[in-house]
């Protein structure tokens, strides 16, 4: 069921909104993580060699956007393990709430599937995001991304 907030609204993902998550993956990384990261770490992470392989991914699990009207603003997911895998919203969008929304979504799914707990590799640039929102640091970790060592931090909340 779509939910939204006084601006935005929240949908489950279709297949026609494949190449909206990839142009808002790749204007989040060069243009808002890119504050945290080297260029040349960015550039390793903000690719998408193939929109198929993508668009399979995308549609094999829950996956949700967030929309401004008919105009798709950010995106996020949720895998069977619990793993909240991707949380992205448009340069053009940070600050407004748009990943708060998106994260109620999940977590209410995430109840209603009786998990007591979801995780999530946090970027550096989503950590005060996570942490504001009941997550805490399980660890921080180098990720390997195309030859390129990142950090993130393995992040979960417990769900009450
Ligand atoms: C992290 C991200 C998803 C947050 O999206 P957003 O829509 O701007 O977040 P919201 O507007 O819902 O923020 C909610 C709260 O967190 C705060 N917040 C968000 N990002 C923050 C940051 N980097 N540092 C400190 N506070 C932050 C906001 O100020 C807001 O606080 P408030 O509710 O008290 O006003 C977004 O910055 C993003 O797309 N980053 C780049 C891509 C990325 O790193 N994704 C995560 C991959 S794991």
């Amino acid at each position: 069921m779509p939910v939204s907030q006084d601006r935005f609204s929240v949908k489950p993902y279709e297949p026609g909104d494949a190449q909206a998550t990839i142009d808002i993956f790749l204007g989040a990384i060069r243009e808002v993580a890119s504050r945290d990261y080297s260029p040349a770490g960015i550039a390793a992470w903000a690719q998408v060699e193939d929109a198929e392989i993508w668009a399979q991914y995308r549609a094999s699990r829950p996956t949700w956007l967030a929309m401004d009207g008919s105009k798709p603003i950010g995106f996020t997911d949720l895998k069977p393990d619990g793993c909240l895998d991707m949380l992205f919203v448009s340069p053009d969008y940070q600050g407004k709430g748009v990943a708060s929304l998106l994260l109620a979504t999940v977590e209410r799914t995430a109840r209603e599937q009786g998990f007591q707990r979801i995780f999530t590799e946090a970027s550096l640039t989503a950590r005060p995001f996570f942490e504001r929102n009941g997550f805490a640091v399980v660890t921080a970790q180098q990720v390997e991304k195309r030859g390129q060592i990142l950090s993130n931090f393995l992040m979960e909340k417990t769900l009450k």
